[in-house]
């Protein structure tokens, strides 16, 4: 079976650039990427592309030369699962907040929306595909809506084939991740439509990182990478502080360890702690998983991951204010990076966000800056809204138990500074001229990095302490001058 129309339902992180990519490699195929939210749609069709909902290098490039030629986005959900041969349906999979598995489950209702719309709408046979990262076992659940449709009487020769295909891109690079990927996975039980899809990615893919399993594996496959991913950023966050304990430092123990082929180098940096709507979402997934099926203390290694990550974040905050001589009120703490990882404008999640909320808490003063997140975006994470010029009075700072925040969208921010927190990996922080900073910052300021971003040997003459996390050589435990 030859595709010819794609729809995607949803054009969120993973749907926008997947979509792009395959549009892009595929000029053959009509690709109409469809979202309920219109805001959304709005900036997908933005004549400005730096107007785009998502930020992705190279994404921008794509979608000016696709868009409008086969590449389209809309609101025109109905219609456009109608004309489809092939729908991909990816949706968010939050946690449940409420009911039966909340905190760990998936919330499952825009994927059994999407289904119920694909099963209304859809004409003749049409592949459904599986993008969003799913519990072990959803498939069966699309099937059985999809099932009800083809068994209706009136609605004349409809039938379906459900594969899961999750995507392993990582936001950040996910233009690269789709055009080089290290596998496509392919879960199904008909080979026809295993064959179809693969059809599509074998534009580009090599056939031999085109993997095909059962539908469970697959599914099973994506929670299992997310969660051993997660697991390496835990382990080396627990060893990091053990450093910071002994004298040693992580940056060493990572490249030591790094060269054993069986361990390998990727995913060894030391950071705040894991962000982004995945991991988290993913492994408390398979903890849920595991439970479900009695598989309590499997249930609890995985959850200790998730343990661990919060224990560390919690860690930097209150570090940071031990540091300040014990207390954060009335001090000015600049931000830098609030993003969960450097080269997204995604916050899900993000480091910043617990531990700006804990800085806050303690009565800080935050100035944060991000290059491509919003003002009004960390008003919604951080769920207050920033000090205005006129209230930034001597009394406020005073007399507010609490503390406030501002955003500042260049790094013109230091001037008076306790102390400056580097939390996303973002390139022009390494480019920042600390000699500069140190003299606009008060006396005895710090520097915290969480991102290892700055080299100890290039702030030699600098007046401000460095804690670097993971560091315990001497120059950070005994807070000497650099
Ligand atoms: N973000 C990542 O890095 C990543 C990577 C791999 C897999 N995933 C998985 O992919 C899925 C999507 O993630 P995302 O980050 O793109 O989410 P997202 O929240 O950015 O996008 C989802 C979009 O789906 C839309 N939507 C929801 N219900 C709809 C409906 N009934 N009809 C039309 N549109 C609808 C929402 O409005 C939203 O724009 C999740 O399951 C996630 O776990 C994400």
């Amino acid at each position: 079976m030859k595709v010819k129309n794609i729809c995607c339902i949803g054009a969120g992180y993973v749907g926008g650039p997947t979509m792009a990519v395959i549009a892009d490699k595929c000029p053959s195929i009509r690709v109409e990427v469809v979202d309920i939210d219109k805001e959304r749609i709005k900036k997908w069709n933005d004549k400005d592309l730096r107007n785009l909902p998502i930020f992705e290098p190279d994404l921008a490039e794509i979608v000016e030369r696709c868009r409008g030629i086969n590449l389209f986005f809309s609101n025109l959900v109905k219609e456009k699962i109608k004309h489809a041969d092939m729908i991909f349906i990816s949706v968010n999979t939050p946690t449940k907040k409420k009911g039966l598995g909340a905190g760990k489950a998936s919330d499952l209702r825009w994927v059994e929306e999407s289904a119920r719309q694909v099963a209304k709408f859809s004409n003749g046979h049409t592949i459904v595909v599986e993008k969003s990262t799913l519990p072990v076992r959803t498939a069966e659940v699309i099937q059985g809506i999809l099932k009800s449709a083809e068994l209706d009487k009136d609605r004349n020769g409809i039938s379906f084939d459900v594969l899961s295909n999750p995507e392993f891109l990582a936001e950040g690079t996910a233009i690269k991740d789709l055009e080089k990927p290290d596998r496509v996975l392919i879960g199904g039980e008909n080979i026809e439509a295993m064959d179809a899809l693969s059809e599509i990615y074998s534009k580009w893919v090599p056939k031999e990182k085109i993997l095909f399993t059962n539908i469970w594996s697959s599914e099973l496959a994506k929670l299992t990478a997310n969660a051993f991913l997660a697991q390496r950023i835990s382990s080396i966050n627990s060893i990091a502080a053990i450093c910071e304990a002994t004298g040693a430092d992580v940056r060493e123990v990572s490249r030591a360890i790094g060269t054993d082929s069986r361990i390998g180098s990727k995913f060894l940096d030391s950071g705040p702690g894991f962000g982004g709507s995945c991991f988290k979402k993913d492994i408390l997934n398979l903890v849920y998983l595991a439970e479900y099926f009695g598989l309590n203390d499997v249930a609890n290694f995985w959850e200790s991951v998730v343990n661990l990550n919060n224990w560390h974040q919690k860690r930097i905050s209150e570090l940071i204010v031990k540091k300040l001589f014990g207390t954060v009120t009335g001090k000015k703490i600049v931000v830098l990076g609030f993003a969960f990882k450097g080269n997204t404008n995604d916050t899900r999640e993000s480091a910043a966000i617990q531990i700006c909320k804990d800085l806050l808490d303690e009565g800080a003063e935050i100035l944060i800056h991000d290059p491509k997140v919003s003002e009004l975006q960390i008003e919604k994470d951080l769920k207050m809204k920033p000090i205005r010029e006129s209230e930034d009075s001597y009394e406020n700072k005073l007399f507010n138990k609490k503390g406030s925040w501002k955003f500042s969208k260049n790094l013109n921010i230091f001037d008076n500074a306790h102390a400056v927190l580097m939390l996303t990996e973002w390139d022009e922080y390494k480019k920042i001229d600390w000699v500069d900073v140190s003299n606009k910052m008060v006396d005895q300021a710090w520097v915290f990095d969480s991102r290892s971003i700055i080299e100890p040997r290039k702030l030699k003459n600098v007046n401000v302490n460095l804690w670097r996390v993971g560091d315990g050589t001497k120059s950070n435990n005994n807070s000497l001058k650099f």
